[in-house]
């Protein structure tokens, strides 16, 4: 099917907005300051371990997550696709993610629905082994979008899993944005009896509550990406976006929201608690604001099975990096906790201090 934006213009018109938006996300991304003012990882301290027991080369840093084994704990999140140089941005991390072997997600499919041509910037990622392949569409599109559509989605990229993203702090600043919500728990227990392979629901850099993980639990997801405050603010991203077009209002709205939102570590305790009280099986994803192995290890010790990086990832690419500099210091912070294993590292205490603590008290 074809999908039009809510009414707004001509289909034509549609397929440019989503291409030219997703180009501007990244060019945004890289050039200005989009991130959260506080960086709510720095409150949580791991405690030190001055009689660590355990050898540094014996550190192992695989872990499961959705019953595949990884090569550290650790994915990249959906970022990008949908115009020419998306294909080599996830060719690039792509190839990281098979290096390393941990999961990858491709950025909204949404464009290659509207455009079918484009979908060769996401299915670049096959050509990689790569132990998780994550397809991406937005809770907002689900309404539209049938079951065959979605399974599109999935074949054109080899996927063994569906990432649902929830972006409402987005569609609520952009211009263009989509602000019907209704009946989305619905339609995601429908695409997880349905589709056939597991699916992820994550926010975008706003935070999972308790209260939404208990809903989507509920309807049998596999795996939440908690994705809160402290890294990526899709609020200041569409702030730029606005400036650009001297869209005044969209711009002060860009402003006022750029830091809401659940504090990243919050989100992450939280949606333990709630998925520990359902007793399922369902895999926890630490994100918005990772930057280093010290943040991963406190996603993990909070209770993340893996930690999820995006405009890390994103940096990654711009300055020709890989994850080695992230393993080392991951590996450091587990010598320093006297962790052999990621079970172990899960178990290290902690002291939550600063801003966060006034979070947590309540
Ligand atoms: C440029 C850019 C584009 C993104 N596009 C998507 C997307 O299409 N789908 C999605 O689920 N998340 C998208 N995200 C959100 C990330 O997956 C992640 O949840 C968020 O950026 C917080 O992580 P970070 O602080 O490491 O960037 C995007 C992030 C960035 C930086």
């Amino acid at each position: 099917m074809v999908m039009t934006l809510s009414g707004r213009g001509s289909e034509r018109n549609d397929k440019q907005i989503i291409e030219q938006r997703k180009e501007e996300h990244i060019a945004i991304t890289v050039s200005k300051n989009t991130v959260a003012s506080y960086n709510f990882w720095d409150d949580v301290v791991l405690e030190h371990n001055a009689l660590p027991e355990v050898d540094y080369e014996e550190i192992d840093l695989t872990t499961k997550f959705l019953n595949k084994k990884l090569g550290l704990p650790l994915m990249i999140t959906g970022i990008t696709g949908g115009f020419r140089k998306a294909k080599d941005i996830n060719a690039y991390l792509a190839r990281i993610a098979e290096e390393y072997q941990i999961p990858m997600g491709v950025g909204s499919q949404r464009a290659m629905l509207v455009k079918k041509s484009l979908a060769y910037t996401y299915s670049v990622i096959r050509e990689y082994d790569i132990p998780i392949r994550i397809a991406n569409i937005g809770a907002p599109q689900l309404r539209e979008l049938s079951l065959d559509d979605l399974k599109y989605l999935v074949d054109e990229i080899e996927a063994h899993a569906i990432a649902i993203h929830l972006n409402y702090l987005q569609e609520i600043v952009q211009p263009e944005g989509d602000r019907e919500a209704r009946g989305v728990l619905q339609r995601i227990s429908e695409v997880v009896k349905e589709i056939g392979v597991p699916v992820i629901v994550k926010e975008t850099g706003a935070g999972i509550s308790g209260n939404v993980a208990k809903k989507i639990i509920k309807v049998g997801v596999s795996a939440i990406d908690a994705s809160g405050v402290s890294g990526t603010s899709f609020s200041a991203v569409e702030y730029y976006r606005a400036l650009r077009t001297q869209d005044d209002r969209r711009a002060n709205m860009g402003r006022l929201l750029w830091d809401w939102g659940i504090p990243a570590p919050l989100a992450v305790i939280n949606c333990r608690r709630a998925i520990n009280a359902s007793r399922k099986r369902v895999y926890l994803i630490g994100s918005g604001g990772i930057r280093h192995g010290l943040d991963i290890a406190r996603a993990l010790v909070l209770g993340a099975d893996i930690a999820g990086i995006a405009r890390r990832a994103l940096e990654m690419y711009f300055r020709g990096e890989n994850l080695d500099p992230i393993v080392e210091e991951l590996k450091a912070v587990m010598f320093l906790t006297g962790s052999r294993t990621v079970k172990h590292l899960k178990g290290v205490r902690y002291y939550i201090i600063g801003k966060l603590a006034e979070f947590v008290k309540r």
